[in-house]
């Protein structure tokens, strides 16, 4: 099916009325329960690349991505998310991401627009398609950290403007969600009538960050093998199906994977102390992996729409 740009996937799933997964992938294993879920549920799908995954795998994670993008029998898009410079993004431009996130909504409006532009112009250049973001989620966990205090809903005058001035092709808003484990307390809220207003005042396709649900019964399987995780609460599968309803098109999903990997993980060496084989160790993570995702995309409507 070949790779695809993170727009022609999204520009569909807006018209289509779903929603379409991009998953965080650190390496092989993940890239791996992402790909083979898609195609279980021919669903189209985005495999989503940190600035920290890079990192972490001396950047071999662009061409384990790429390569499992290109024999994947479903349209995959490989994407830069959350990156951190005009630089990465030329980096994964150079070496063939189909979508770059550009992220500068921690800074003020016109550093983010300017910023913005500049990557629009490049990866125009180069008919790759760009996602930025305006308004603040909060971040309790790892890389970025922002507080409560200093989250900030996206404004539908905000969206509006910053689209035109940017020229981006998809638009990440802050409408409740929270990157990490801990969303916020009982049911976080989601404003539902800020993306419904947004999705009418802009005509690109919306993308919904820190969308983890947090599954309890895997919280909770989590707890029993030990491990730690306070107040873990996520994005209400009711929510995503509302904010899918009202216009959101890319539904972003890392923590949930983490869970899931660490929990089998865990469970594993708890049930077979004496295994040494990284192969054994990781097999159920991908499996536990494979089966949210599967999942997830059902929870999307993605399914089936590979083949539109
Ligand atoms: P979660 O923390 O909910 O998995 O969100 C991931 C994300 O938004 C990556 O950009």
């Amino acid at each position: 099916m070949t790779l695809h740009t993170g727009h022609e996937l999204l520009q569909r799933a807006r018209s289509g009325g779903y929603g379409i997964g991009a998953f965080n992938t650190d390496n092989l294993e993940i890239t791996l329960a992402i790909i083979e879920a898609a195609e279980e549920t021919r669903s189209p799908v985005m495999l989503a690349i940190t600035a920290g995954a890079l990192k972490y795998t001396r950047e071999r994670i662009a061409a384990i991505a790429l390569a499992e993008a290109r024999n994947a029998s479903v349209p995959v898009a490989v994407h830069l998310d959350h990156g951190d410079s005009f630089e990465r993004c030329l980096w994964c431009l150079r070496n063939g991401f189909t979508s770059v996130m550009i992220d500068m909504s921690h800074a003020d409006e016109a550093t983010n627009v300017r910023e913005t532009r500049r990557v629009v112009d490049a990866a125009r250049a180069v008919g790759i398609s760009v996602e930025a973001e305006i308004g603040r989620l909060v971040e309790l966990g790892a890389e970025v950290i922002i507080s409560e205090e200093n989250a900030t809903l996206t404004t539908v005058a905000e969206a509006s403007r910053f689209a035109e001035a940017s020229g981006c092709d998809t638009l990440a808003i802050a409408v409740g969600t929270a990157h990490g484990p801990n969303k916020g307390r009982g049911r976080p809220e989601i404003n539902h009538q800020r993306i419904a207003e947004i999705a009418a005042a802009v005509d690109i396709p919306l993308v919904m960050h820190g969308a983890s649900s947090i599954p309890q019964d895997l919280v909770a399987r989590f707890l029993a093998s030990g491990g730690e995780l306070e107040g873990a609460v996520g994005i209400h599968d009711d929510d995503i199906r509302q904010a899918i309803a009202n216009g959101m098109s890319k539904v972003n999903v890392g923590t949930d994977l983490r869970i899931a990997s660490s929990t089998a993980i865990r469970e594993l060496l708890a049930e077979k102390p004496e295994t040494t084989d990284l192969r054994k160790i990781l097999a159920p993570a991908e499996a536990e992996m494979k089966r949210v995702i599967v999942e997830k995309m059902g929870l999307l409507g993605s399914n089936g729409h590979a083949d539109d």
